[in-house]
């Protein structure tokens, strides 16, 4: 996956395609989100990783389950991989791979961004809602 889009501050954007501001990562370098109306809204999560930011939808591969279990915790305690709660898997941040787990060599499903403004948002040509429902 590429590293999202970068434009300047004075673009027009879609406030409904707000992820967050790139500073809210804060130290940690996650932030959940959710993003849509209805019974399906996108639920993801962005991470950074080294000096790039990736956005994945929040379920597993394995069994479907979201990721986390508390808000914001999303890594192996040393922070250096993705970590599913439930059973364990582990995910390279950069490309959401599964290195380890019952499910080893799928992907987290990726959510391509654009970065406008200092603000991160869901690219242009992601069609949310249909993101979502494939997720859900
Ligand atoms: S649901 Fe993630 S490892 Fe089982």
């Amino acid at each position: 996956m590429s590293e999202p889009e970068r434009s300047g501050g004075g673009a027009a954007f879609d406030v409904e395609r707000v992820v967050c501001r790139e500073t809210e990562l804060g130290q940690g370098g996650v932030r959940a989100f959710t993003i849509g109306g209805g019974d399906w809204p996108l639920r993801g999560f962005v991470v950074r990783a080294g000096a790039q930011l990736r956005a994945y939808v929040n379920r597993c591969p394995h069994a479907g389950h979201p990721l986390n279990l508390l808000p914001e915790r999303f890594f192996t305690p040393d922070g250096a991989l993705i970590l599913c709660s439930s059973h364990g898997a582990l995910f390279d941040k950069l490309s959401g791979y599964c290195l380890a787990g019952p499910c080893a060599g799928r992907s987290l499903t990726p959510v391509p961004l654009t970065l406008r403004g200092g603000f991160v948002l869901i690219a242009d040509d992601v069609d949310i809602a249909a993101l979502a429902e494939t997720a859900g």
